[in-house]
């Protein structure tokens, strides 16, 4: 017997990009009354609640969240969960953060059960910030990976993630060689990629802390395994930009040396990159790159500002990211509340429907999973959560006063927080329920 569900609530989604402008645009579906109904977890009908509950077959459980917002789950194109305990570190830009808090937490990740205890808090909290899909780096330690895959699996949770691989510029706990980080990389993707929804990432850290021989071997295993990801940061912070230009003197620019080494293709993903040339912009939409942007920790770490319609106008795909733990929060809708402020700054203006689409089916296409997961199409996954805003709070006041779902998804992202997270739905079934 399949296994159905029925949800009636306010349901909104994005079917295409919105766009730049505000207003309601095409791209964007929105039922006040709205019937969702899944099959085994999947999206079967999606529709208004006039002519979807007549049809409804008596035996199933129709749940009713009258009175309450349905999104696609969210979806988190960047995050560190080893950095978790160090999020919010006080005082310095990209470099020395790396050396005073992140390489530290992330020795800890050679202690097996310390991944494992951290990897099931890290799924937990994305459920309870609603988020249901993340590209996810892990540690150099391959036992790290297999921590975070084994958490993601346990909840049926869509998620990539990949193990850091460094030969170069870091401490010495935390580098590997190019051999190794080839066959251990090799080994995981043999392990994990493809079992249940979970996928793997090549996950070199960044150019700066892998040497020539390592992004070759990175690249070699991209070209073995075209259908798993690349994840790294790129044009972040100028200090950074500088190392690279001193390791690398014969190539044009820092997104030419992934280039070079086969980084750059489908599925590569690069987080930050706040300092490109209008080249590499089309060079990374011509090469089927994608880019991850993090404006929490872009305005944390002191790095710049993204410039999204450059981005778009090149044709690159933006997902948004939180980079936990350079980012101050899982919260993805918090997260676009900074995109909507970076982008103020830019003399830009992040549309509410916009800032919907890059936090879900701009994600999906960022991922290149859109096919599965990014709204509640029939035929999609049903991930999706149920945003309530906590009573007695300013952010209810200012939903109830919102008018339109474009308002209230807007003061969700720009007043909100994990506790307007009312439920996280995974393929049709509850994986997170807020008790209140
Ligand atoms: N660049 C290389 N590693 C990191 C990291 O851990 N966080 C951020 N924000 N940037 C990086
Ligand atoms: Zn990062």
């Amino acid at each position: 017997m399949p296994r159905l569900r029925a949800f009636r609530s306010s349901i909104l989604h994005c079917l295409a990009d919105p766009g730049a402008a505000a207003g309601t645009p095409d791209g964007i579906e929105y039922f006040d009354d709205g019937v969702l109904i899944t099959t085994d977890g999947i999206v079967s009908e999606l529709g208004p609640a006039t002519a979807l509950l007549d049809e409804l077959d008596s035996g199933v459980s129709l749940i009713d969240l009258r009175g309450k917002l349905i999104i696609p789950g969210l979806i988190d194109c960047h995050v560190h969960y080893p950095q978790l305990d160090v999020i919010g570190s006080y005082g310095t830009q990209l470099l020395d953060w790396l050396t005073r808090y992140a390489y530290p937490a992330e020795e800890k990740f050679a202690d097996a059960g310390y991944a494992r205890e951290v990897a099931e808090l890290f799924a937990d909290e994305l459920l309870a910030n609603g988020t249901t899909t993340a590209l996810v780096f892990a540690t150099v330690h391959p036992e790290s990976v297999d921590a975070m895959f084994e958490a993601a699996r346990a909840r049926n949770m869509r998620l990539i993630t990949g193990k850091v691989v460094m030969d170069t510029g870091a401490p010495a706990s935390l580098c590997d060689s190019a051999e190794s980080a080839y066959a251990h990389s090799r080994d995981l993707i043999e392990k994990w990629h493809g079992v249940d929804r979970l996928g793997y990432a090549i996950t070199p850290r960044f150019a700066v802390t892998s040497s020539c021989a390592q992004l070759k071997a990175m690249g070699r295993l991209a070209a073995e395994f075209p259908a798993v990801h690349v994840h790294t940061h790129l044009a972040e912070n100028h200090d950074e930009i500088e190392a690279v230009a001193r390791r690398f003197p014969e190539q044009r620019s820092y997104l030419d040396v992934y280039r070079h080494h086969g980084l750059l293709r489908e599925r590569s993903v690069f987080a930050h990159c706040l300092h490109l040339d209008a080249t590499d912009r089309r060079g990374m939409a011509a090469g089927g790159g994608a880019a991850a942007f993090c404006p929490s920790s872009n305005l944390f770490l002191g790095s710049g500002l993204y410039d999204l319609a450059a981005m778009d106008d090149a044709g690159v795909t933006t997902g948004i990211g939180t980079d936990v733990g350079g980012g101050t929060s899982l919260s993805v809708l918090r997260t676009l509340g900074d995109a909507y402020k970076v982008l103020q700054l830019k003399g830009q203006s992040l549309a509410p429907y916009r800032a919907l689409y890059l936090a879900t089916l701009g994600a999906a296409r960022a991922l290149r999973l859109d096919d599965r997961i990014g709204n509640l199409a029939p035929g999609k996954e049903a991930d999706f959560v149920v945003l309530d805003p906590h009573e007695g709070s300013v952010t209810s006041r200012r939903v109830a006063h919102a008018g339109d779902p474009g308002a209230a998804f807007f003061a969700f992202a720009t007043l909100g927080d994990d506790r307007d997270v009312r439920a996280t739905y995974l393929m049709g079934e509850a994986a997170f329920e807020r008790r209140r």
